[in-house]
């Protein structure tokens, strides 16, 4: 039953996808900061009372390895920091690159009540530098294929207590919909499903922050022809 709707879903998808009528009207407002720097493109393919459904195309992030900390907010501090670097041209090419947003922290939840969780902590590169990004020790380009997310808008700074709520609250509004079919494919086998959290801003901004809690999926049946 539910591979049936999941198939209907993808056949949808690829139907609108190919006749190029994406609705037109994109509820949720892009975040400021990506009016100044760059932000991967995306284009809302649903928008619900709360929460929207992006549709990602290819994009190249650059992350770090795997850090298991108790704290979402102490692993993205420490994972922006190699990134930082990594911009600022500490990379086998000391090359400098421009800053974009969002950073990601993708979040593996532990399964026992007091283990630390894992993180990984990605910037967007740049379209620029995409085709050949500089390597750089401990970093991983990570390659994504088309990408559909679910996504919950918060404002102020990231909080450990808040983003427990948040991603509840946007499993709530998913709830019961295709699109947690989908997310819920997508995560079969992880023992607590990923999510990630996406900031656009830098900690010296403290007015009109937007983040972000995503709940990723794929398509792989997607009509692509
Ligand atoms: C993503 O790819 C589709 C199909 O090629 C295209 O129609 C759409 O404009 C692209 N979206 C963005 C945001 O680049």
């Amino acid at each position: 039953m539910a591979a049936f709707s999941l198939f209907k879903l993808s056949l949808l998808l690829g139907l609108l996808s190919n006749l190029g009528i994406w609705p037109e009207t994109h509820v949720g407002i892009v975040p400021p900061t990506c009016s100044r720097i760059e932000c991967p493109s995306y284009d809302v393919i649903y928008a619900g009372d709360d929460y929207e459904i992006r549709r990602y195309n290819e994009s190249v992030w650059m992350s770090t390895s795997s850090i298991e900390d108790i704290s979402l907010v102490g692993a993205t501090r420490n994972g922006f920091l190699q990134l930082f670097n990594y911009i600022q041209g500490k990379n086998m090419y000391e090359e400098k690159i421009e800053m974009t947003a969002p950073v990601i922290s993708q979040v593996s939840p532990s399964d026992g009540p007091v283990c630390a969780s894992s993180f990984v902590v990605s910037f967007y590169v740049p379209k620029k530098n995409q085709a050949n990004p500089p390597p750089a020790e401990g970093l991983h380009v990570h390659k994504w294929g088309t990408t559909y997310t679910a996504v919950r808008k918060f404002s102020g700074f990231v909080m450990d207590s808040s983003v427990g709520e948040e991603t509840a609250a946007l499993y709530d509004s998913i709830s019961g919909t295709l699109w947690e079919t989908a997310v819920d494919k997508s995560h079969a086998g992880e023992t607590a499903t990923t999510y990630t959290v996406a900031q656009y801003n830098s900690p010296f901004e403290f007015e009109n922050r937007v983040n972000e809690i995503w709940l990723t999926f794929t398509m792989e049946d997607e009509f692509t022809s």
